[in-house]
C-alpha cells in the first residue's frame, strides 16, 4: 500500500489530533504518503484534501478539537454520494482509509467499504458508547472535565446548602455521567439505561441533609428526559433549593489527558499496521489494557454495556 487517507467525522473529542498524530507518523515511518481530508465525509464529497508529512502533525499531540476539522453530512449516506465519494479516493490513488470517530463514522466506512474501499475505524467519542472497547478516544478528558466541574459546583452548593442537577454529555448512553458521578462523589446518578424513582432519589438526599450534608449533587445523563424537568420534580416533592447546570460542549473541549493522548497513539498506529496487514474493515479497541481488533460490521453489530458494578457501588458510597 503506497497511500492512505485520514478524517475526523461527527463530533470531535480530545485526543482526535494525537491519532491523527499517530497515523500520519506511523505510516511515513513504514514508507506510505498520507492524505487529511478535512471536514469528515463532506471532505470526501467535496475534494478537500490536505497531503500531510511529519511536520503538519507537528505540536498537536496536546491540542483539543481536530486540526482536519469535522462535520455530519447527509448527502454521504445516499449511494450516489458514497459511489462520489470512493471515486475522488480512487482518483487520488488513496488505498486505505482511516476514520477516527462515533458509530455514525463507522456506519460510513462500512458502506465505503461495501464498494471497494479498504478503511478501518478508530473510536473517538466522548459518549464512550462504541462496542469491543472498554474506552474510546475522548472519554477520559471528559470525565475529568466534568469532574473537574463537579468540584466547583460542590463549592458553592456547599455555601448555599443547595441541590445541583448536572446534565452531561453522553447522547443515548450513561458513560459519562456514571464515571464522572463516581470519580466527583455524586449523591445521586441518573442514566437512560437504569430507570429511576425519583422519591428515592429525594429520601437519599434528604437522608443526606438530616446527617448534615450541605449539599447535593445530582448527575444527569441527557439520554433522560432532561435535568430541568428532574430538578423540578425534586423542587415539588422536598422543596430542596435546586439548580441546574448543563454543561454542554465544554465537555468537547480541551487539552486531551494523558491517558486519552496514550490511547491515541496506540489506537493511530494500530490502525496503520492493520492496513500494512492487509486487512480491510476492522475497528480497533482497547480490552484489558491491550490494543485489540475487530470485524468493523460485527462490532457495530454489539452493544455495550454499562457496568452496573460500578453503578451500585455509586449508590452505596452516597449513602
Ligand atoms: O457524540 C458526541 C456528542 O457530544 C454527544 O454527547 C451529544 O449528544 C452530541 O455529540 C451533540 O452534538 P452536536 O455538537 O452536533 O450538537
Amino acid at each position: 500500500m503506497k497511500k492512505v487517507a485520514v478524517l475526523t467525522s461527527g463530533g470531535d473529542a480530545p485526543g482526535m489530533n494525537a491519532a491523527l498524530r499517530a497515523v500520519v507518523r506511523t505510516s511515513i515511518y513504514h514508507g506510505m504518503e498520507v492524505m487529511g481530508v478535512r471536514r469528515g465525509y463532506s471532505g470526501l464529497l467535496n475534494c478537500d484534501f490536505v497531503p500531510l508529512d511529519i511536520s503538519s502533525v507537528a505540536d498537536i499531540i496536546q491540542r483539543g478539537g481536530t486540526i482536519l476539522h469535522t462535520a455530519r453530512c447527509d448527502e454521504f449516506f445516499v449511494p450516489e454520494g458514497r459511489a462520489l465519494a470512493f471515486t475522488h479516493l480512487r482518483e487520488a490513488g488513496v488505498e486505505g482509509l482511516i476514520v477516527i470517530g462515533g458509530d455514525g463514522t463507522f456506519r460510513g466506512a462500512l458502506e465505503l467499504e461495501k464498494i471497494g474501499m479498504n478503511v478501518i475505524g478508530i473510536p473517538g467519542t466522548i459518549d464512550n458508547d462504541i462496542p469491543c472497547t472498554e474506552r474510546t478516544i475522548g472519554f477520559d478528558t471528559a470525565v475529568n472535565t466534568v469532574v473537574d466541574a463537579i468540584n466547583k459546583i460542590r463549592d458553592t452548593a456547599t455555601s448555599h446548602e443547595r441541590a445541583f442537577v448536572i446534565e452531561v454529555m453522553g447522547r443515548r448512553s450513561g458513560f459519562i455521567a456514571l464515571a464522572a458521578g463516581l470519580a466527583g462523589g455524586a449523591e445521586s446518578i441518573i442514566i437512560p439505561e437504569k430507570p429511576f424513582d425519583i422519591h428515592e432519589i429525594v429520601a437519599t438526599l434528604k437522608r443526606g441533609q438530616e446527617r448534615g450534608k450541605q449539599h447535593n449533587i445530582i448527575i444527569v445523563a441527557e439520554g433522560v428526559s432532561g435535568a430541568y424537568e428532574i430538578s423540578k420534580k425534586i423542587l415539588d416533592i422536598s422543596r430542596l433549593d435546586t439548580r441546574v447546570i448543563v454543561l454542554g460542549h465544554i465537555q468537547r473541549g480541551g487539552s486531551p489527558s494523558a491517558g486519552d493522548r496514550i490511547l491515541a497513539s496506540k489506537m493511530g498506529s494500530a490502525a496503520v499496521q492493520l492496513l500494512l496487514k492487509g486487512f480491510r474493515k476492522r475497528m480497533v479497541g482497547i480490552v484489558g489494557d491491550e490494543i485489540k481488533d475487530f470485524d468493523l460490521e460485527w462490532a457495530l453489530s454489539q452493544s455495550k454495556e454499562i457496568n452496573m458494578e460500578d453503578y451500585i457501588l455509586s449508590g452505596i458510597l452516597a449513602m
